[in-house]
């Protein structure tokens, strides 16, 4: 999902949130070092968008959408969105604690799997730990991502793999 958080902007990031108890309010999100884990700690907000435009995905991962990119700034929602969770965020050690405030299912579209999709996505989750630490294990499999979004992909995966190629340095 999309998580946004805010300080002096509006700040966007991919993150997991993991739910253990799909019935319950209650969920949690791993937070490495980041500006999203800096706002919560200072008392932001924490709305999670669904997003399925791989666009959004890359752009979010390495930069903020800014505010065109929203149809709504008060809950926060991406153009798009197919749903939004608020949360309330508590940081517990590396975890953050998530409660539901509210949510809302806002478009209720069928998808079908696609392999594209799937590779932009894993391909962000390497790259974004890459541009940290140069790993080639990491260039490996973000080389291994390239081959299946060229293959399965559409526009929106191949605008997606220019931004990871840009911001990466790996073409
Ligand atoms: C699909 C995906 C899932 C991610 N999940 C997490 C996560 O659960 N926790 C985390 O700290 N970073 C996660 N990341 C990495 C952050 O999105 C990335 O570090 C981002 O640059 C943080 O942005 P920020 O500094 O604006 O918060 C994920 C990245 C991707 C592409």
């Amino acid at each position: 999902m999309i998580v946004v958080t805010k300080a002096e902007r509006l700040n966007t990031a991919p993150v997991g949130i993991i739910v253990e108890d799909e019935n319950g309010a209650k969920a949690k999100a791993k937070l490495y070092a980041s500006h999203t884990r800096e706002n919560v700690e200072k008392g932001s907000f924490f709305v999670a968008n669904i997003i399925k435009d791989p666009l959004i995905f890359a752009i979010s991962a390495f930069d903020d959408l800014s505010e065109e990119y929203f149809e709504s700034l008060d809950p926060p929602v991406i153009k798009g969105s197919l749903a939004y969770c608020e949360f309330e965020a508590k940081l517990k050690g590396l975890f953050a604690d998530l409660r539901l405030l509210n949510g809302k299912i806002i478009r209720n579209e069928l998808r079908a799997v696609n392999r594209g999709f799937n590779a932009v996505i894993e391909a962000l989750v390497h790259a974004t730990r890459y541009v940290k630490n140069r790993d080639p294990e990491l260039e490996k499999k973000i080389r291994e991502c390239y081959e299946i979004i060229e293959k399965c992909g559409g526009e929106r995966e191949m605008e997606a793999m220019d931004i990871i190629k840009e911001r990466t340095g790996i073409y």
